[in-house]
């Protein structure tokens, strides 16, 4: 009985801190995923305000950062990664889980022919911030606010 009793705790525990683990490791992949993107964003960021000299290949490395990051995105949004690992998801992002799945869909629409666009400055300066209007428009909507 006391045998049983134990072994039923330490599977009960054992399932607990599993799943603890899990989401706290998904909230951790999504959030390096977007802090990679936020500093890929960066030098275009500063291309932009003509802080830097414009460079080509810093801006195709950067969008194919974005590309790469945000496809993955989506699925890094499980149900048991609402909270924890100090996450600045809120929780309408569960339910609202199409929206938030097609905003991903399109930056990386939006920054795959931004990479066919930005062979200069001009096109550049046209094109990048319609791929980085996506980044602020979801997290006004699905990020908590930065005090
Ligand atoms: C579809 C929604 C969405 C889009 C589009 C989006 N983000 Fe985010 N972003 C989030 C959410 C939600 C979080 C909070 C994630 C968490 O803490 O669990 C976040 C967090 C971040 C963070 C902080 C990561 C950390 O270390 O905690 C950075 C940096 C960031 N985003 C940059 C970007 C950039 C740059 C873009 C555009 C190229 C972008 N994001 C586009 C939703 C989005």
């Amino acid at each position: 009985m006391l045998r049983t009793l134990m072994a039923s705790i330490v599977l009960v525990l054992a399932t607990a801190t599993g799943a603890w683990t899990q989401n706290v490791d998904v909230i951790k992949q999504r959030q390096d995923l977007l802090e990679q993107m936020g500093k890929a964003a960066k030098g275009p960021g500063q291309m932009m305000k003509q802080e830097i000299p414009f460079d080509e290949p810093t801006v195709q490395a950067a969008l194919d950062t974005v590309i790469a990051n945000a496809a993955k995105l989506p699925g890094l949004f499980p149900e048991d990664s609402k909270t924890g690992g100090e996450t600045e998801a809120l929780p309408a992002i569960w339910e609202n889980k199409a929206d938030v799945t097609s905003r991903y869909e399109k930056l990386v629409a939006d920054a795959k022919a931004a990479k066919v666009a930005v062979s200069d400055e001009f096109e550049f300066m046209e094109t990048w911030p319609k791929v980085a209007g996506n980044c602020g428009g979801c997290h006004k909507k699905y990020r908590v606010e930065k005090k």
